[in-house]
């Protein structure tokens, strides 16, 4: 196993949205969480990434394992570098063009020299057709470009797992669809992630496993066929019945 973690629990102001989630992800594996608002997907993946900090748990990474509440700095520091988050709104660097939002963390973060970073962030932005874009700032990029600079920098350290909060949902049709087959040539290329989606279709194609989440519990977890087949839960059942005819009503 790649990451694993159990019992992980999490609280805001001292009302608890997560209540022992177990998690385990191997090398490959792509995992879909899906779930209605406020079930604490995006809460699950910020304590995974450290962006939370959890009341309790603990997390095996790459070999290594820790109680969670009690990790030393450099430890979290040692795992963050060998993680990347891709959020909801790509929070891109304003003030910085697409080129240097993705060697910024190569040149300061890891210390890469610039002539190397710039080269891998040119070959990332043209991989995912951004090439003339290079010295554009975020503000002169759609969402979707955004999005792909936000992918790129993500990729560009060549992260062990990557976590996507709902990677699409801001964006329109056309520009989703870019952006989930990005995803999908990453997933067929082998990377291993973690994406909280409402995209059920693209949940189905690319993961591996998908887990449903409801008021900070996974309440199922199985194969794509198996939850969206044959979900054994009720509430499972009526989750994607109800996403599925609001999905179908575009
Ligand atoms: N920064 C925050 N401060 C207080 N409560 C929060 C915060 N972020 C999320 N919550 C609450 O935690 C619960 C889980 O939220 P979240 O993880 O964002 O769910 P999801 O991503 O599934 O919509 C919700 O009840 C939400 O209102
Ligand atoms: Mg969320």
């Amino acid at each position: 196993m790649l990451l694993e973690v159990t019992a992980l629990r999490a609280s805001y102001d001292g009302r608890e949205v997560l209540h022992g989630i177990d998690l385990a992800v191997d090398r490959g594996d792509v995992v879909a969480v899906i779930g209605p608002s406020g079930s604490g997907k995006t809460t699950l993946l910020r304590t995974l990434n450290f962006l939370e900090r959890a009341d309790a748990g603990r997390m095996r990474f790459a070999g290594r394992e820790f109680e969670i509440t009690h990790m030393k700095r450099a430890d979290i520091l040692a795992i963050r570098r060998r993680t990347a988050f891709v959020f909801q709104n790509y929070n891109l660097f304003l003030n910085k063009t697409a080129l240097e939002n993705i060697t910024e963390g190569l040149v300061t973060g890891r210390g890469m020299d610039k002539t190397a970073a710039c080269e891998r962030a040119r070959q990332l932005l043209a991989r995912f057709g951004l090439s003339g874009h290079e010295n554009a700032y975020p503000g002169e990029l759609s969402g979707g470009q955004q999005q792909r600079v936000a992918i790129a920098r993500a990729l560009a350290p060549s992260p062990d797992i990557i976590y996507f909060d709902e990677p699409t949902s801001a964006l329109d049709p056309e520009l989703t669809r870019d952006v989930l087959e990005i995803l999908c040539a990453l997933a067929r290329e082998g990377l291993t992630m973690i994406v909280v989606t409402h995209e059920l279709a693209f949940a189905r194609g690319i993961a591996g496993r998908v887990l449903f989440m409801e008021q900070g519990a996974v309440v199922e977890e199985g194969s794509a066929a198996e939850i969206f087949s044959h979900p054994r839960q009720p509430r499972t059942a009526q989750f994607l019945k109800t996403l599925s005819a609001d999905q179908a009503a575009f």
